[in-house]
């Protein structure tokens, strides 16, 4: 007799060749139409399942795990960050969590080039001024920019998605300064220069890219107290978690002249972005694109399914952070 599928709960549509890969292979409830699972939804809809397939836009803190019904042994995000998923609680409940690392790195590393050059050479005010047939004369001292190439570009978080950027900030003759939980060996670090203290990191940072994952101890890092440690006229750039910076201090700071732009590609609350965001010529906003190529979008939807997969035939999934 064949043996029954896996039952799991999928809360978004994803990429059809991962559609096609869950139809094969589970026994799924999917959501074609895409609709938000709030709380209670995610709670009541999880009953009958062993398993779910998550994104970062399904909050799961501890109240909600707490509530899942026993069947569920397994939490899937199809996402590298797992700040939405309270492991303690997870683990608590004996429930597997999972992430998709390395496979979004280089999408993720691209994004934050993006954002970087976009701020630094106002590409979001030029671009308006073509569309809007606002474009004058070609003139010496019309839309000035800062300078990228040469210049010190400071990471903050140092891992898969910070070596990456500092890759990319190489061929840019960038001088690469980092903080990092721990200092990296030579082969990794490449010549970075390594701040043991993140405050020392900021009075370095012509640019500062913010790669760090969101925690306790990052939740604000980026305060009023930390943006006057950097250069005037520094450029940041954030393709982590908008909770690490504290927005009405980036705002201000943007708007006083004290920064002379942002790339922002995650915020706190998003959606539901801090109004003050919009008005701000020198910021440049993305809605949370990093890791969204094609590619890079399918290769995360495989390798969140190769770790159900190897869960559910009990072997130990590679990315488990639980
Ligand atoms: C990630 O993988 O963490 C991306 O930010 C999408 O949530």
């Amino acid at each position: 007799m064949a043996q029954a599928r896996p039952r799991i709960l999928v809360t978004r549509k994803m990429p059809a060749q991962i559609e096609a890969r869950i139809a094969r292979d589970y026994d799924a409830t999917t959501n074609p139409e895409d609709s938000v699972f709030d709380a209670d939804r995610l709670v009541r809809d999880s009953a009958g399942h062993q398993g779910l397939l998550v994104c970062s836009t399904e909050k799961l803190p501890a109240r909600v795990i707490e509530k899942l019904p026993d069947e569920i042994r397994i939490i899937a995000t199809f996402s590298v960050g797992h700040d939405h998923i309270d492991l303690d609680a997870a683990r608590a409940r004996g429930i597997t969590v999972t992430n998709t690392p390395d496979v979004l790195t280089d999408a993720t590393a691209d994004t934050t080039f993006l954002l970087l050059l976009a701020a630094a050479r106002r590409a979001y005010e030029g671009e308006r001024m073509v569309r809007e047939d606002r474009w004058g004369r070609w003139a010496p001292t019309s839309m000035l920019g800062v300078h990228v190439t040469g210049k010190r570009l400071a990471i903050l978080g140092m891992g898969r998605i910070g070596r990456a950027v500092a890759q990319r900030a190489r061929g840019f003759e960038m001088e690469i300064h980092y903080n990092n939980r721990s200092r990296l060996s030579p082969e990794l670090e490449q010549g970075a220069i390594f701040h043991e203290d993140p405050e020392e990191l900021l009075g370095v940072a012509d640019f500062l890219s913010i790669n760090c994952p969101a925690t306790a101890e990052t939740h604000h890092f980026l305060n009023a107290a930390r943006i006057a440690r950097l250069p005037d006229g520094a450029v940041v750039v954030n393709t982590a978690r908008g909770a690490i910076v504290h927005d009405e201090s980036l705002i201000a700071a943007l708007k006083s002249g004290k920064l002379a732009a942002a790339g922002l590609d995650v915020f706190e609350n998003e959606p539901a972005i801090h109004p003050g965001y919009r008005d701000l010529s020198n910021c440049f906003l993305l809605p949370h694109i990093g890791s969204a190529t094609n590619e890079t979008r399918q290769a995360m939807g495989f390798r969140a399914l190769d770790n159900l997969d190897a869960f559910f035939a009990a072997r130990p999934p590679r990315d488990r952070v639980v």
